[in-house]
């Protein structure tokens, strides 16, 4: 009987193990420890054997109903960890991660930081003066007379406040020439700066955008003369554009500045000899003079004994007019659309 009971052990043990579900192992329950199950069915004759074995056997076939218990019992935790281990996803910690989209400068964000190291090194610091001025700044300090075109509301923005008792009403620049009185009016000297600001002008159409960018540098020293103007729109027309790129200065006219030009660059495409985009080989850059005696009375200084130069030229310009980069829309820049800032 005892080997009996040993085998009966044995089966139900490796019976357990195997049992996949709760379902089975109920049945295997059943089929040992149920009313007729096999252990069962031995302890029922266990009256009916010899008194002086009863007492060991008894003992035996407890231990074998224990040993059964708690196997169905472990095996009950072992395959509800298995039922969990398959919902929770297996992570591999080997696996590469996700990467963030990676964004980067606009593309006028990256000319302006050009400009800069090349104005940088040859000695013009970039400086910040308001994008919200009063009218003194970008028109009375510059000479503009009361009633210049520019000083309309169809030409410039104006903001709605009180005017200054001084200054005059508040505006947007519409060029960074205010940057010029700005600077000069601290009255440090020599200068040499490079403001590089947004400017606001009522204009949008293919070629011009409400808001665009200009670079004013100004210099103002004892003795400067064109030719130092000349030597630097030559440096940064070569730096920025190619050594194969020539520039030259025109006469025009400008309030704040006497003698005044406007200055052109060969085309990127042609060289300068003359093609469908530029026809007669050169393209405008923007505006350069020399500061004019009055404005620099303005900001009392003492033409006398000082001089300067100034340029103002736009950022989304001399961008367009580099080689390789055509925007058929200027508008396009400051529209946010992903798919076309992503290609620069
Ligand atoms: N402010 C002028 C413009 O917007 C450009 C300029 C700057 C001209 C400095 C002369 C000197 O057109």
């Amino acid at each position: 009987m005892e080997n009996e009971l040993i085998n009966i052990k044995n089966n139900a043990v490796s019976l357990i193990l195997d049992a996949k579900d709760p379902d089975e192992l109920e049945h295997i329950k059943l089929q040992f420890l149920g009313k007729s199950g096999q252990l069962t069915l031995v302890i029922k004759r266990l009256p009916k054997i010899n008194p002086e074995k009863r007492r060991e056997v008894g003992i035996l076939a407890n231990e074998v109903k224990e040993s059964i218990e708690s196997a169905i019992i472990e095996q009950e935790v072992r395959i509800k960890n298995q039922e969990l281990g398959k919902r929770i996803k297996k992570i591999d910690v080997t696996d590469p991660g996700i990467r963030p989209p990676l964004g980067h400068l606009h593309l006028i964000t990256q000319a302006i930081w050009e400009i800069t190291s090349i104005f940088e090194k040859i000695g013009f610091g970039r400086v910040r003066y308001p994008e919200v001025e009063w009218d003194w700044y970008p028109f009375g300090a510059l000479n503009f007379s009361e009633n210049h075109p520019a000083r309309d509301d169809w030409e410039t923005f104006f903001i709605d406040a009180p005017p200054h008792p001084k200054y005059g009403p508040m505006l947007l620049t519409p060029h960074t020439s205010n940057g010029q009185i700005r600077e000069m009016e601290k009255g440090k000297l020599p200068i040499k700066m490079l403001n590089i600001a947004r400017c606001y002008r009522r204009q949008s159409d293919v070629s011009h955008t409400p808001m665009f960018h200009q670079f004013e540098g100004l210099a103002v020293n004892t003795s400067l003369s064109i030719s130092n103007l000349k030597g630097v729109l030559e440096y940064f027309v070569k730096t920025y554009f190619g050594e194969e790129r020539k520039s030259r200065i025109r006469p025009y006219h400008f309030e704040f500045t006497e003698p005044s030009f406007e200055v052109d660059v060969t085309c990127g495409v042609c060289l300068g000899r003359g093609c469908k985009l530029c026809k007669e080989g050169w393209l405008e850059l923007g505006g350069a003079g020399m500061v004019h005696p009055q404005v620099l009375r303005n900001c009392k200084i003492d033409p006398e004994k000082h001089n300067g130069f100034a340029f103002g030229w736009g950022v989304e310009r001399v961008l367009m007019m580099k080689e390789g980069i055509e925007i058929d829309d200027l508008r396009l820049l400051y529209s946010n659309k992903l798919e076309f800032l992503e290609q620069f």
